[in-house]
């Protein structure tokens, strides 16, 4: 791709590698509309019925008078599995980005991982099959992991060839694909589309379509020109090395060396910034937290939730290579700290004062508009545009891992956290937000428009201040990898 223009191979090359996060975002929110449904199916196939049935006729009480089957410990259990062992795959497979990704190169790494998408989509479309709540933990299990892949191989694929005037704007696409997989996942959730008794089990099972036509368009697509000239460039020396070298050879001289250091921390706090401003806190837990704000039709706006959340991802694209990442990423976690602070007035008060609740209401809304302006989608992207190739793969992983892991600490905790602080858990998180923001306006250098080598130099030069023996070590960690 020449420095400037938008050709018709690269549109086809980032359509086709976004149909993976597409996939991601189907998959996040998927789980959440149809709960109630799936929680009875489960209850079926457990049995709970049946020990339900035998207390019923021992006392002739009314069945209603009983708990429904998402209060049994069991389905209880089954259902929390289900939704965590997502993120569980995909912690353990974003560390393996940077391996997959230079086995064959980008497009063959995106092709081969396709093959879990296509299982996990069969093992849950199937689920009635055998005993429901094992087929669908599976399945989720896998689709995780195929997650964890795709949501570092998508970035890097289209960070390394984007020209880099619209580096931003294609890098956003990921994201904007993620957040249009979750507002389809939202809409065709509704129990008189596919989130019904006998539908879920294809609205489960429809997450691994995309992975079928991404499969047909990949071969109509290029090969990253920097993985086939950098990398295949060194590979009859690859070659020679163990394949389990690759993997170490790749992640730990790029770890322990401070010559990456800098860019290490930035990378990994940007992905932490993202989890850690509680965004899916609102995506788990949203009707919930409707509910609590005294919204009567919860669900709707949940899905309101997710069209505001696309619209600004739009806007974001739009902006992105104008503003620059730095400036929407700051603009934007300042704004989902002064919201959190309003959802935690709206909260503290709306028992007193009735309109509070439309506080709380806008204030969440805005803060997810401000989360897509910049700390969603530029995180994903700017670990690609802070590394130089060798490193690269490495550091994606290791974002990846650090994003897969803050997701599944906050989905894991955020009810107890909630249960403790009550209508304060917001002020926790703009505290948090606060902090984050300090940091990337002392820390965060801007990327817009400058080529992957003249970023490396921005920190090479800040390293150089801090330390003039720096360029040894650079020329050591160079002649150690290369070996
Ligand atoms: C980002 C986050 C993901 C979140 C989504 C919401 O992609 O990584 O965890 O659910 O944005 O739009």
């Amino acid at each position: 791709c020449t420095e400037h223009t938008l050709t018709g191979t690269l549109a086809i090359a980032v359509f086709t590698a976004v149909l993976g996060s597409l996939q991601y975002g189907y998959s996040l929110g998927v789980i959440n509309a149809p709960q109630k449904v799936i929680e009875k199916h489960y209850g079926r196939s457990l049995e709970v019925w049946t020990e339900r049935a035998a207390v019923l006729s021992e006392n002739g009480t009314d069945e209603g008078e009983f708990p429904e089957a998402g209060d049994h410990p069991s389905v209880i259990m089954y259902w929390s599995l289900s939704v965590s062992i997502f993120s569980i795959g995909g912690m353990l497979s974003s560390f393996l980005v940077g391996f997959v990704g230079d086995l064959r190169g980008r497009v063959k790494g995106m092709l081969m991982v396709n093959v879990l998408a296509v299982a996990a989509g069969l093992l849950m479309g199937l689920c009635r099959m055998w005993k429901p709540h094992f087929m669908v933990i599976a399945g989720r299990a896998v689709m995780g992991f195929y997650c964890g892949l795709t949501s570092g191989l998508v970035p890097m694929y289209i960070g390394e060839i984007s020209p880099k005037a619209y580096r931003g704007a294609l890098g956003t696409l990921h994201q904007l694909a993620i957040v249009t997989g979750i507002l389809i996942s939202q809409v065709i959730g509704l129990d008189f589309i596919l989130g019904n008794d006998d539908m879920w089990p294809l609205l489960l099972g429809l997450s691994g379509a995309p992975a079928i036509l991404q499969s047909l368009l990949l071969p109509l697509c290029p090969e990253s020109p920097r993985y086939l000239y950098i990398l295949l460039g060194k590979e009859q020396e690859a070659r020679t090395k163990k394949k389990k070298n690759l993997l170490l050879l790749c992640v730990l001289p790029k770890i322990r060396s401070s010559v990456y250091r800098q860019q290490l921390v930035v990378a990994l706090m940007m992905h932490f910034s993202q989890q850690f401003s509680g965004i899916n806190a609102i995506f788990y837990y949203s009707t919930d937290i409707f509910t609590r704000a005294g919204v009567a039709q919860p669900v709707y706006a949940t899905i309101g939730v997710g069209v505001i959340n696309t619209i600004f991802t739009l806007v974001s694209v739009a902006l992105v290579d104008k503003a620059g990442r730095r400036t929407l990423t700051l603009a934007g976690l300042g704004g989902m700290c002064l919201c959190a602070v309003a959802m935690t007035v709206g909260l503290k008060f709306q028992s007193e004062f009735l309109w509070m609740s439309y506080v709380s209401m806008a204030a969440i809304f805005l803060f997810v508009s401000f989360f897509e302006i910049g700390p969603g989608p530029i995180p994903w992207f700017i670990v690609a545009e802070l590394f130089s190739q060798g490193p690269r793969p490495a550091a994606i992983a290791l974002a990846g891992c650090c994003n897969w892991t803050s997701n599944f600490i906050i989905g894991m905790t955020f009810p107890y956290i909630q249960e403790y602080l009550g209508c304060y858990v917001f002020a926790l998180f703009a505290v948090l937000l606060l902090g984050f923001t300090v940091f990337i306006y002392l820390r965060v250098p801007e990327t817009k428009g400058k080529s992957f080598e003249e970023i490396a130099g921005v920190f090479r030069k800040g390293r150089k201040k801090a330390n003039p023996d720096d360029g040894t070590e650079l020329q050591q960690l160079k002649t150690s990898t290369d070996a």
